[in-house]
């Protein structure tokens, strides 16, 4: 009798117990999906492998340019060389326009590379899928769910008027100011990895402070 009860005790100890358990990593993952960086093996602050290498470093940073084992890279006359410090908008045009930023097709990046670098590796594959008109697949790096609508339009044009400042506390003169906002520094980046969570909690709570619109619709089909 009383060994009968025990048991029954044991057994709702460990009901509970694994009850608790299975509640505290539900709400982990739900608390995941409001606020938190996706779990690393799902690829946040990764980056995934591109079809050619393109640094950021060297078209969008400003910064000392070294080489894989940490030399500094000289140019054809032996002078350290630093990023072009290219815009950001020069690349990715069609960000104060519309939805997606977008990434210049290889014509473009030909018109320097017919003769800058045409003897680095990465730049020959690049020359080679010009030469066999063949476009580049590149690896998304940010990319939301299906069910969420993002624009880059909006917030570029939100951040770059007057009186309106960042949560940097800047205001943007430039629409090439406003991306270090959800993309981070990426000037400084080899390979772009995503450095900001932009969940819901992430994307609401900017919208709260900046009184942008909260209703399901705004960022839901
Ligand atoms: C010379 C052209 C060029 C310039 C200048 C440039 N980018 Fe890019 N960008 C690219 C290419 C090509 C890719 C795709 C390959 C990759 O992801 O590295 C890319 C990818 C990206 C991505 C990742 C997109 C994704 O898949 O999620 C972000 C974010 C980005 N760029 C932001 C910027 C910002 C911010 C600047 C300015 C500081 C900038 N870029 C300047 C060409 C450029
Ligand atoms: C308010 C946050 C925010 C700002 C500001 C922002 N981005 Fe993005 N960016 C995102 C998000 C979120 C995604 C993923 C969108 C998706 O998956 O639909 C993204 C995706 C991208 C992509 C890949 C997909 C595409 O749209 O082509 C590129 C390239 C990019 N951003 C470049 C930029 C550049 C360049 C700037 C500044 C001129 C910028 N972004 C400013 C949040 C932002
Ligand atoms: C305004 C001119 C310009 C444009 C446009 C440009 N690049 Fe470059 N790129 C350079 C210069 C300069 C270098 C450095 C060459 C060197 O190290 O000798 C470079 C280097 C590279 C490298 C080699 C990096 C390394 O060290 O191995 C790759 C790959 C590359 N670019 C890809 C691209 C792609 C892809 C595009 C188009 C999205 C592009 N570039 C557009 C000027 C440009
Ligand atoms: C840094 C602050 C900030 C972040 C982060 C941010 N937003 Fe926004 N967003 C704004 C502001 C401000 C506006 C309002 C622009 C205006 O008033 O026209 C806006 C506008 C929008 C719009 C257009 C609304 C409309 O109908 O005009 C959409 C869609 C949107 N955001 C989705 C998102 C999503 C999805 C995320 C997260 C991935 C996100 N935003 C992250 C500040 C932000
Ligand atoms: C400012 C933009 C924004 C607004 C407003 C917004 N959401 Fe979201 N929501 C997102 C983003 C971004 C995600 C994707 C997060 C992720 O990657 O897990 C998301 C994901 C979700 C998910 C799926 C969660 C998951 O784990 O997949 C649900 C359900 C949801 N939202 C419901 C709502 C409801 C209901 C409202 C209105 C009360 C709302 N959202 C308003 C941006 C928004």
């Amino acid at each position: 009798m009383l060994r009968k009860k025990y048991i029954f005790i044991l057994g709702l100890v460990i009901a509970l117990g694994v009850g608790g358990l299975v509640t505290t990593v539900g709400l982990g993952f739900v608390l995941k999906a409001w606020w938190g960086t996706p779990f690393e093996a799902f690829g946040f602050g990764g980056s995934p492998e591109q079809p050619v290498a393109f640094p950021h470093t060297v078209h969008a940073g400003t910064g000392l340019l070294t080489d894989s084992e940490g030399n500094p890279k000289l140019d054809l006359e032996g002078k350290e060389m630093n990023g072009l410090g290219l815009d950001c908008i020069y690349c990715h045009r069609a960000v104060t326009e519309s939805p997606y930023a977008g990434v210049p097709p290889v014509e473009f990046c030909v018109y320097c590379h017919k003769t800058v670098g045409s003897d680095l590796p990465e730049v020959k594959k690049l020359l080679e899928a010009w030469d066999s008109q063949t476009p580049i697949r590149w690896e998304r790096v940010h990319r939301l769910p299906d069910h969420v609508r993002f624009v880059h339009e909006a917030h570029m044009r939100y951040f770059t008027q007057p009186g309106n400042i960042l949560p940097s506390g800047e205001q943007a003169m430039v629409a090439s100011a406003v991306c270090s906002t959800c993309h981070g520094e990426i000037g400084t980046m080899t390979e772009v990895k995503q450095v900001r969570s932009l969940k819901m909690g992430d994307c609401v709570d900017c919208h709260r402070a900046n009184n942008a619109p909260t209703d399901c619709t705004t960022c839901h089909y």
